[in-house]
């Protein structure tokens, strides 16, 4: 017999059972099911809704419906359709009928929406924190490469160089908006959905506040109709986790393409990639390319969430039923690469004279030269065109800006001294960007201390 069968004459069919079955996945959900019912069978008491004795004896129960569940000894199944029947069933078996009384004043769709907030709110912290790990990483590799000059692309051709250490604060400071942007979330998510009941409130004198307080919820859900309706708190989850996983895969992107022979910037540690079947020279940066490759379902996630929610009228619907799963992924594939992400940044060899070699093999001085010319008062767009002239001879020549003479220099104007030489070397380009954010190696220590005290605030 169903829990609602009351008012059934036959049995479901039984395709309807395991259509409809929510089992499989939202027993993810149990300990939070289990946390929320001592939480509201202790007000139920309180507000003597239901006798001390009774309320002691259900709760007993169901901190045995914990253990057994917890050690696999428990029976979850289909027939009692989602984690929260099956709880309340197991509870009945453990205790007898006075187990019945738990499910007072609530109905499971206040109930599935405090696990899934319970649920969130243990998850944002662990990902917060492996996102924290990363971030320290990341400032690990930029403090030991300081000195590291490589060429910064735009459109992925070279373009000026930059420090090693410049380009990896830039995704500390990408992964800490992340984080901000999950300790916000925070305050959306940590509201207490109990006592909406199935979703106009309940006519039992409950203590919403109570129960709220108990779980550590900063507040309750105003309103009942919205606290059993939306899902919001999801999907901004999903968006956040979409952002993290898009910054992930850019650099992932780039960790893959560093490792290339025709990069050969950096060396991934042999822990963190893997070989192939067949080319015994393999070297694969597989963890960097499935990271980058997850980020499409995390992505589907957020749309799935998006397109189940946008035709619901108020207040549940089964549809709901769909959050689940896309969460417990996204949570799942995040810490799954979250994890592996810190120790791969880690432990990379950077190959700091490839990359000083793929500056000096390039053109990626030109703009100093014409910088150079406008401090001799020439118009920018004017020394613009002149180095375009040069760059093109040099081509031609099959040299780079610093290996023409300075006779050679001058025939395209006669602006340029012998001090261009020092100007055009690569560290002195590097230094000649000296403003705010800039990639001089003052500026990147600048940003070096305020990553840091950014680390010591996630
Ligand atoms: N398994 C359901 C879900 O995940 C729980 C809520 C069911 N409520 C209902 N009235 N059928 O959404």
């Amino acid at each position: 017999m169903k829990l609602w069968g009351g008012r059934f004459t036959k049995p479901t069919n039984q395709l309807v059972d395991e259509y409809t079955a929510s089992i499989s996945f939202d027993q993810k959900l149990a300990k939070y099911d289990i946390q929320g019912s001592l939480a509201h069978v202790d007000m139920l008491s309180k507000c003597r809704i239901i006798s001390e004795s009774d309320a002691k004896t259900i709760a007993n129960g169901l901190k045995a419906v914990a253990s057994k569940i917890e050690a696999g000894d428990a029976v979850l199944s289909e027939d009692n359709e989602d984690i929260h029947m099956n709880v309340e069933k197991l509870l009945i078996d453990e205790v007898g009928t006075v187990g019945g009384k738990l499910h007072t004043g609530r109905s499971r769709n206040d109930q599935v929406a405090l696990d899934m907030r319970l649920y969130l709110r243990e998850a944002l912290i662990t990902i917060s924190q492996l996102l924290v790990e990363v971030l320290q990483a990341l400032h690990k590799q930029a403090k030991a490469n300081l000195d590291t000059v490589l060429p910064g692309y735009t459109h992925l051709q070279r373009a000026q160089p930059v420090l090693f250490a410049h380009h990896m604060i830039a995704y500390v400071f990408m992964f800490q908006r992340d984080i901000e942007r999950l300790t916000d979330s925070w305050k959306r998510v940590n509201k207490s959905p109990l006592g909406a009941g199935a979703l106009a409130g309940t006519s039992f004198p409950i203590d919403r506040h109570y129960v709220a307080e108990k779980l550590h919820f900063d507040g309750i859900c105003e309103n009942s109709l919205d606290a059993v309706s939306d899902r919001d708190f999801v999907v901004e989850f999903l968006s956040n986790a979409s952002l993290i996983s898009m910054h992930l895969s850019r650099l992932c992107e780039e960790l893959v393409q560093w490792s290339s022979a025709e990069f050969n910037f950096i060396e991934l540690d042999d822990a963190f990639s893997t070989g192939s079947s067949m080319m015994p020279q393999k070297k694969n940066p597989d963890v960097a390319e499935l990271v980058r490759g997850k980020t499409g379902r995390v992505y589907g996630h957020l749309m799935g969430m998006l397109t189940t929610l946008k035709g619901l009228p108020l207040a549940y619907n089964k549809d709901m039923q769909e959050d689940k799963e896309g969460m417990f992924d996204t949570v799942e594939t995040l810490k799954g690469a979250l994890a592996l992400f810190a120790p791969m940044i880690e432990t990379m060899q950077v190959k700091k004279e490839e990359m000083y070699a793929a500056v000096a093999k390039d053109y990626s001085n030109a703009t100093d030269l014409a910088d150079y010319l406008v401090g001799k008062d020439l118009p920018f767009r004017e020394a613009h065109a002149v180095v375009g002239q040069v760059v093109l001879y040099s081509i031609q020549h099959n040299m780079y800006l610093l290996d023409l003479s300075l006779e050679e220099f001058q025939q395209f104007s006669p602006l340029i001294a012998k001090d261009i030489y020092d100007v055009l070397a690569p560290k002195a380009v590097v230094n000649a960007r000296n403003v705010a954010g800039g990639t001089a190696k003052n500026r990147v220590e600048d940003q070096l201390t305020a990553a840091e005290g950014l680390i010591k605030k996630s």
